[in-house]
């Protein structure tokens, strides 16, 4: 590091606001590069809503700041985006000029917002902060999100069942059946929400992500090329330093004891992550593909995950016998310390970003399930650039099916190559945050770059 330059723990004297949208897979990655600003000099203030609001208790190093809006109910997740932008906008500009006008601390230099909270834009540009933004997900999602109005253009959009499997020339190697939709009655709300995030990304001072250039190269050029403003891949987060849980549920700890009692990577972990939910008939169908694959599995059955079932009820008693031993069933697991635990062989995932990555930070290959948006992509590159999964591809979920990418992922010589890429971009997820890798470097710049404000 250059003399001149601020060392990268050294303190800097500037406070920075984030605002992370509050969904379990935005808050996570948001409050992980809050603590990593934090550890190399910025103090650090929190502004969040009742809906989902962080426990400040594990952030004594934090300031955190309620802002009052009213809305604990909603029907879907788009219904909660577009509320989100719409009812805050008084709320959060009224926290910003408490926060502005407190002059006791340090001053402060920047917003961090999540992508999707694009009404932050004009609300920090009323006051002159300069406002960046963080995309908790991969950047080759982001872009497909970027082609909407081309894809509306040519007729990819909206999907027609007819054209499922047809290859999208301009987003190679997606196909019409990867784009990244939400099933909504109301497919302009989406667009407009998208239309929305993305402009107000463009119009940002910077933009964060988490993710490393060796993972989305090809990716984070072309996003170069179309957002000029200055972009820092400094992923993965979570394995820069170790931080509190910011889990929303609690987390079951017996999924570890559980883990210590099977085999070296003998363990299917199943998980939809925090929004997903299946229909019964697919959750009846996963449970009878994993009693026939005969491996261990920890699954997370989070309550919410079926639809009309208030939990395990739709299971039957054969199933619940495996669960004295082969089996092991938790609400809410402590998931990056699962995906570390030396028993787990394979991860069977909806593809939140979170999860693939980290599922790739420990080598563990992937079964692929994607469920909507953005996990859509994900999985598709997964399976189809990096080859460290496999998918169970739409309207397959069947129990045969379901097993025979259990054998191949775990034991069969055919997923043998699957296994060992897997562990490369696990060691290029390691080199990259050390001094010269690539998200390190990207981080010291964008230390500089906050500095400066
Ligand atoms: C949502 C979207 O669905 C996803 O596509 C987008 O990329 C981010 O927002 P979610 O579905 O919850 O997120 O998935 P994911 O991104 O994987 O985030 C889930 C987080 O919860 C992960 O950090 C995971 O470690 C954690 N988790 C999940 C647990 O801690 N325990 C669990 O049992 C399950």
């Amino acid at each position: 590091i250059n003399s001149r330059e601020p060392q990268l723990g050294e303190r800097i004297g500037r406070r920075i606001i984030f605002f992370p949208l509050p969904l379990q897979g935005h808050i996570n990655p948001m409050l992980q590069l809050a603590n990593i600003l934090h550890s190399i000099g910025f103090s650090i203030t929190i502004i969040h809503t009742k809906l989902n609001s962080p426990n400040p208790t594990n952030y004594p190093h934090f300031t955190f700041h309620q802002i009052l809006s009213e809305f604990d109910e909603y029907s879907d997740i788009l219904s909660l985006l577009t509320m989100l932008n719409e009812k805050c906008v008084e709320p959060f500009k009224q926290a910003l000029s408490e926060l502005l006008g407190d002059k006791s601390g340090d001053p402060i230099g920047c917003l961090i917002s999540d992508a999707i909270l694009y009404f932050t834009s004009d609300v920090a540009k009323s006051f002159n902060l300069p406002r960046i933004v963080l995309r908790t997900g991969g950047v080759a999602s982001f872009l497909t999100f970027a082609a909407f109005p081309v894809l509306l253009q040519k007729g990819y959009l909206p999907i027609q069942d007819s054209r499922l499997e047809e290859p999208i020339i301009e987003l190679p190697p997606l196909r019409v059946k990867d784009l990244p939709v939400i099933k909504t009655s109301q497919p302009e709300k989406l667009y407009s929400l998208l239309h929305n995030m993305i402009q107000e990304t463009k119009s940002s001072s910077g933009l964060i992500w988490n993710t490393f250039e060796e993972l989305e190269q090809p990716s984070l050029t072309k996003l170069r090329q179309d957002f000029p403003i200055p972009i820092f891949p400094i992923g993965p987060f979570h394995k820069h330093i170790a931080s509190s849980s910011s889990s929303l549920i609690p987390e079951d700890q017996s999924s570890i004891s559980w883990l210590d009692k099977q085999a070296n990577s003998s363990v299917v972990y199943v998980s939809f992550g925090s929004i997903a939910s299946i229909e019964e008939k697919d959750f009846l169908e996963i449970a009878q593909g994993l009693e026939s694959s005969k491996h261990p599995f920890l699954w997370v059955v989070r309550p919410g995950l079926i639809r009309g079932a208030d939990w395990l009820e739709p299971l039957p008693q054969d199933f619940l016998d495996l669960l004295n031993g082969r089996g092991h069933i938790v609400k809410w697991a402590p998931q990056v310390e699962v995906l570390v635990h030396r028993a787990v062989g394979a991860f069977w995932t909806h593809n939140g970003w979170n999860s693939t990555l980290e599922s790739i930070c420990e080598g563990v290959p992937m079964i692929c399930m994607p469920c909507f948006t953005d996990q859509l992509v994900n999985a598709r590159y997964v399976s189809d650039v990096w080859g460290v999964g496999l998918q169970l591809e739409n309207g397959n979920l069947e129990r045969g099916e379901i097993e025979k990418a259990i054998q191949k992922v775990m034991v069969e010589k055919e997923g043998e190559e699957i296994r060992e890429r897997v562990l490369c971009l696990k060691e290029k997820a390691s080199i990259c945050l050390r001094p010269g890798g690539s998200s390190y470097e990207s981080l010291k710049s964008l230390k500089n770059y906050i500095s400066l404000f």
